[in-house]
């Protein structure tokens, strides 16, 4: 819930570019974004993301794990994985649950916080920086193995 007020309110203040989200989220008020971040939160239907036909989810794992000395990658799960029941949630509720998204996108927001345009929401910085250091090899390994990880 958190996380869709900080991803409407960013849309509708021009934070966050598109063509579609800007325009409908700007009329909404506080209390309008308020109550559609609790609906939307509310819903139980497990999302089922469609798997991505290329990355190799094996070597994504990894990387999503341990990041990598190396190439200076952090590492994935220590801001977006930790909390809930199935350990998939991420442990502040401003950041984004990316297990089990769809794959395509994951691999958009990724070369998007990479490549711009980066969102100027109050924490994009940090994905922006946890992005720089990714290789398109990277970026799809990492959204094939998120897009894979439903429940448990
Ligand atoms: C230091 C904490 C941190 C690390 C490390 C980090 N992220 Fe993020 N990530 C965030 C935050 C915070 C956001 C929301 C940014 C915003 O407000 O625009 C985000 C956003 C995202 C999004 C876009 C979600 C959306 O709806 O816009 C994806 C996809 C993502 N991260 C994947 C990853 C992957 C894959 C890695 C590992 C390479 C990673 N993140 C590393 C904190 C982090």
């Amino acid at each position: 819930e958190a996380w869709l007020t900080t991803v409407l309110t960013a849309y509708a203040e021009g934070h966050r570019e598109s063509g579609f989200m800007e325009p409908l989220a700007a009329p909404l008020g506080d209390a309008a974004i308020s109550g559609i971040a609790a609906r939307y939160a509310g819903m139980s239907a497990t999302w089922q993301g469609s798997p991505l036909p290329f990355g190799d989810p094996e070597r994504g794992r990894e990387l999503a794990a341990q990041g990598s000395e190396h190439d200076d990658i952090a590492s994935c799960a220590s801001c977006h994985e930790g909390a809930g029941a199935d350990g998939l949630a991420p442990k502040r509720p401003d950041t984004p649950r990316i297990a089990g998204q769809d794959g395509y996108w994951i691999y958009n927001w990724l070369k998007m916080y990479r490549d711009g345009p980066v969102p100027s929401s109050p924490r994009a910085h940090l994905m922006e920086a946890a992005a720089k250091p990714l290789s398109d090899e990277d970026i799809a390994d990492l959204a094939a193995w998120y897009a894979a990880r439903q429940d448990g």
